[in-house]
């Protein structure tokens, strides 16, 4: 049967856990692939840094080729699995100029590049996807592109980091520290050796800023979005938030505001947050990832599913495959960058969220209206206090939590605490998300 179909050729950068698994599925399913598609794809060539490297998926060695040039040119698709941004870049920008279609699924090219690669598929007439990007096996790429692209979307708001993810429910389900939780991320896979791109945010934050351009119709980028990770998340923070019947997810919040000068924009962050028991994203747990999606007309949306890995990766890889070779082989491209309401980014400042701050302080007469007058100073309105003593002699901890206001002034009112005399020290101060 694929005999007839149009033969199409596919060069792969990359044969890591992903890249290996996208192989090795396009070959087992071969033939519902080209059902779906129209088109027989073939692997003819996968590009490695090194010939003999051991695979856990075996790939025939005949494939493998340490020559850029001999992986993407002349191809019909190239599918780019080597992350980073050199050489990627090059690579994909070689294959798009030459009019060959890319799926890849390299977030940090894209959240830095991106617009520069949609202009290159644009000149040629080239396809480029990237489902796997963002959230792994999750459509929410397809889902923000295509399925929302008759609403307005408000708001997204996401656990986009299954590493992270990880690491705050070992620390909420089995009372861990930190630096435990990542050791044990690390030992059973789901870190890396150096997780600082997950742990500090950035790679969550690089998917916040692709799911915001593509929402929101604004050209906007990785350096936009407002980052804190969770390296500074204690055991006594997760232990203190199942008081307060919450746990601490790492979120990515995009969503459209109205800023000071009346017109309005994008705000972008991405920050440890306390999101309350009953809400849809305290139950994500493990490696998982979820989005949740608001739009005017659908509502609010959420999706849920496997956010890494090589075959959940790969079944979004190979969904982008299906996609560009049926239009290679029939016609038809992929959307292009759209970018048309040109949405400007706010200053972060003027977000408006709640904070939750921790003290502890000198346990003696008056206290806690100094902690009060100083919210009131800022104009921060408290929602509630929780007084207890502490284990310190003398000292006594405060936990309050505000009711919604500008970051500025929370943070202002933060560091106002931290230098007051009746404060001994700032124990957290964590954002407060989901309790509308
Ligand atoms: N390191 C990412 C995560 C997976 O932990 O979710 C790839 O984006």
């Amino acid at each position: 049967m694929t005999q007839s179909l149009p033969q199409l050729s596919v060069g792969v950068l990359g044969a890591g856990t992903v890249g290996a698994q996208v192989i090795h599925m396009l070959a087992e399913k071969a033939e519902d692939f080209s059902a779906r598609s129209g088109a027989a794809m073939s692997v003819d060539a996968v590009l490695v840094r090194n010939l003999d490297a051991p695979r856990d998926t075996p790939i025939d060695s005949a494939l493998l080729t340490t020559d850029p040039a001999q992986a993407i040119d002349g191809r019909d698709i190239v599918v780019e699995l080597i992350g980073g941004i050199e050489p990627a870049r090059t690579y994909v920008l070689r294959a798009l100029n030459q009019g060959i279609s890319v799926v890849t699924g390299n977030k940090a090219l894209l959240a830095a590049h991106g617009p520069e690669l949609y202009a290159a598929a644009d000149a040629s007439g080239a396809d480029l996807y990237y489902e796997a990007a963002v959230a792994g096996a999750v459509p929410v790429v397809y889902g923000l592109r295509e399925s929302l692209a008759g609403d307005r979307i408000t708001k997204v708001m996401g656990i986009v980091n299954g590493t992270t993810n990880f690491i705050l429910d070992s620390m909420a389900s089995r009372g861990l520290s930190y630096k435990d939780a990542l050791a044990q991320a690390q030992e059973l896979g789901f870190a890396e050796a150096d997780p600082t791109a997950d742990v500090e945010g950035l790679d969550a934050a690089a998917k916040c800023s692709i799911l915001a351009s593509l929402a929101f119709h604004s050209r906007v980028g990785i350096d936009d979005v407002e980052v804190e990770g969770i390296t500074s998340i204690a055991a006594d923070d997760m232990s203190e938030a199942a008081f307060f019947n919450r746990t601490i997810k790492l979120l990515a919040i995009a969503e459209r505001r109205i800023g000071e000068d009346g017109r309005e924009g994008i705000g972008m962050r991405v920050h440890p947050a306390l999101v309350p028991n009953d809400h849809p994203l305290a139950s994500v747990d493990g490696a998982f990832n979820a989005i949740l999606v608001e739009g005017e007309a659908a509502g609010r949306l959420m999706f849920y599913g496997q956010g890494a890995g090589g075959a959940p990766t790969a079944s979004a890889v190979l969904s982008d495959l299906v996609a560009a070779a049926h239009h290679r082989a029939y016609g038809g491209h992929a959307p292009r960058e759209s970018v048309y309401a040109h949405l400007p980014i706010l200053d972060p400042g003027i977000a408006r969220t709640r904070y939750q701050i921790r003290l502890q302080v000198e346990d003696r007469l008056g206290v806690l209206s100094d902690v009060a007058g100083i919210f009131a100073r800022h104009g921060v309105s408290i929602q509630s206090v929780h007084q207890r003593d502490d284990r310190e002699p003398g000292a006594c901890v405060i936990v309050a939590t505000t009711h919604l206001a500008r970051e500025a002034d929370l943070q202002a009112v933060t560091r106002a605490l931290g230098v007051s005399e009746a404060v001994r020290e700032v124990t957290s101060a964590i954002r407060v998300e989901g309790e509308e």
